[in-house]
């Protein structure tokens, strides 16, 4: 088993959508091990995402993920890393493929419902951010 964090983000959680996407998390066979609510600061944000903090949307980003509470999550399935960005989808939402998270709840590229880790170096980092190092298994 492995585990991957994923984050209902801001514009998610504002549209009253955190149970249909554990609904669809659920459906799909992960296990949730740790799951919490919390309103980020302007610095842990900017920490989660200081690898984009060259890119021109890094300011906006951290604007949009402290506008309103979000819900870290870490889940636990067999090929947790790749399964769970396949069930999220691309980026962008008007890429994202016919059943995907991205593509039923997402808004635009930015405001975009949820966020996986891409690899499992990068899950074990960013579940240790949320949740401590312990609970990266
Ligand atoms: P996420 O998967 O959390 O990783 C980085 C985030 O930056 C991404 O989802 C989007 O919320 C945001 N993002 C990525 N590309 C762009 C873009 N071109 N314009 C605005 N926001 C973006």
């Amino acid at each position: 088993m492995a585990r991957t964090l994923l984050i209902i983000k801001p514009d998610a959680v504002a549209k009253n959508v955190i149970g249909a996407i554990i609904q669809r998390l659920e459906e799909k066979g992960f296990g949730i091990i740790e799951l919490q609510k919390m309103h980020l600061t302007r610095a842990q944000a900017a920490e989660f995402y200081a690898v984009h903090n060259e890119r021109p949307f890094y300011h906006e980003l951290v604007d949009f993920m402290t506008s309103g509470p979000c819900v870290p999550m870490v889940l636990e399935k067999d090929d947790a890393v790749p399964f769970l960005r396949e069930t999220i989808g691309s980026t962008n939402p008007e890429e994202a493929a016919e059943g995907t998270i991205r593509k039923d709840f997402a808004t635009n590229i930015q405001n975009n419902a949820v966020h996986a880790s891409d690899s499992p170096e990068n899950a074990a980092q960013e579940i240790a951010f949320f949740f401590g190092e312990s609970a990266a298994g």
